[in-house]
């Protein structure tokens, strides 16, 4: 078990498809695991944390995805749509409070696209903040419209590196798809974030695996992971939700793997338990993504139940909320843009990709 740990401390690109099988499948290495992952955050990455002040201007989308509440079909959802200067006058207000990435995320509308979005981040961007899209499946033109405007990342988590589950899950699209536009987003120059979610129904360690391994391969500057929590509204209203152990391995893992990639402490890990949030910081996480989308718009957006931060009196709590976690746990919270470290990878010993 040492010896497992210390390679995935000191060789992790050495560490194989199978050895992660292993490790997912055995509880007894899990605190030896957080112990390390919390080691390299600490040691690549020091005690800050970024804040991403997020703003969720849409909950209309035309997919279908059978885990998410704001798909096309569920009909019982009441749609919303933020005007392009609410949009703007939110993330202001993200910079007031000193938060310096504004994160835009929405189901798949087309309402906005590509125009109202490229206006939306011109105005943004002269607030001296970086602009994270989280938008889904665009044409690599729009893409490139959003770089222009200065757009800086993009978040599209992979969902599940496996190609048969993700089939399953996304009707109409395919892995092979998802990873196109991803590899395309990078290309484009923008620092991208994959991530997937963890025990959704007919993925184990085999499948979890995949998801390490891919997020590696296309070294990804981000990597959000949290549990799946089923929604009573959708296909897999009776499936079981994820562990919390499980969701934090992942994350410890992926900080192993990759050093310096940008973790956050999910929404979904702080609604899966009272203090996921803190566990996950302390697992190798080193984000947090206060929720700023104004009410009445935010209970609205409801991809999966009890997602925590729904209040209706103050819609701007979350801000202070989360410098206060980060500081419960020892953190302390940056006042930087929070872009992905850079060439301090070569500490590690590089070796040769298995495969190769
Ligand atoms: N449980 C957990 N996470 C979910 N997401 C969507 N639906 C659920 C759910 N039921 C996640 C997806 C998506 C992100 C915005 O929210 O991973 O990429
Ligand atoms: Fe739409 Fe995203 Fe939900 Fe899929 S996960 S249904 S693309 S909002
Ligand atoms: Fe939203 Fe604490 S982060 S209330």
């Amino acid at each position: 078990m040492k010896e497992i740990i210390e390679k995935l401390t000191k060789r992790p690109d050495s560490v194989t498809y199978e050895e992660l099988v292993d490790i997912l499948r055995d509880p007894a290495i899990d605190e030896d695991l957080f112990k390390a992952a919390d080691e390299v955050r600490k040691k690549y990455l020091g005690d800050e944390v970024f804040l991403r002040g997020i703003i969720e201007f849409s909950n209309v989308c035309r997919r279908n995805c059978l885990y998410c509440g704001l798909r096309a079909q569920n009909k019982k959802l009441s749609r919303y749509r933020m005007t392009p200067s609410e949009i703007v006058e939110r993330a202001k207000l993200i910079a007031q409070k000193g938060i310096k990435t504004v994160v835009l995320q929405s189901g798949e509308d087309p309402y906005y696209m590509p125009d109202a979005i490229a206006e939306i981040i011109q105005k943004i961007k002269g607030f001296d903040v970086a602009v994270t899209l989280s938008l889904g499946e665009w044409p690599e033109s729009y893409y490139r419209v959003w770089k222009d405007a200065g757009a800086d990342r993009y978040l599209m988590r992979h969902e599940t590196a496996s190609p048969a589950l993700y089939a399953k899950l996304h009707p109409g699209s395919s892995f092979e798809e998802r990873e196109s536009h991803l590899l395309t987003l990078k290309r484009l120059g923008y620092e991208i974030g994959a991530g997937c979610m963890v025990g959704l129904p007919g993925q184990g360690p085999e499948e979890l695996a995949l998801d390490l391994v891919f997020m590696r391969e296309i070294d990804t500057d981000m990597a959000g992971i949290g549990p799946f929590i089923p929604h009573p509204d959708t296909p897999l209203a009776k499936e079981k939700k994820g562990s919390l152990r499980m969701s934090l391995k992942m994350i410890a893992l992926t900080r192993l793997l990759m050093p310096t990639c940008n973790i956050p402490a999910t929404t979904a890990m702080g609604t899966l338990h009272p203090r996921g949030r803190e566990l996950a910081l302390k697992c190798g996480a080193n984000v947090i993504m206060p929720n700023m989308t104004p009410s009445p718009y935010r209970a609205k957006y409801q991809l999966y139940p009890g997602k925590i931060c729904i209040f209706e009196s103050d819609d701007t709590i979350c801000a202070s909320c989360t410098v206060r976690l980060i500081k419960s746990v020892g953190r302390i919270p940056s006042k930087s843009k929070g872009f992905r470290k850079r060439g301090i990878e070569n500490e590690l010993v590089h070796t040769q990709h298995p495969c190769q």
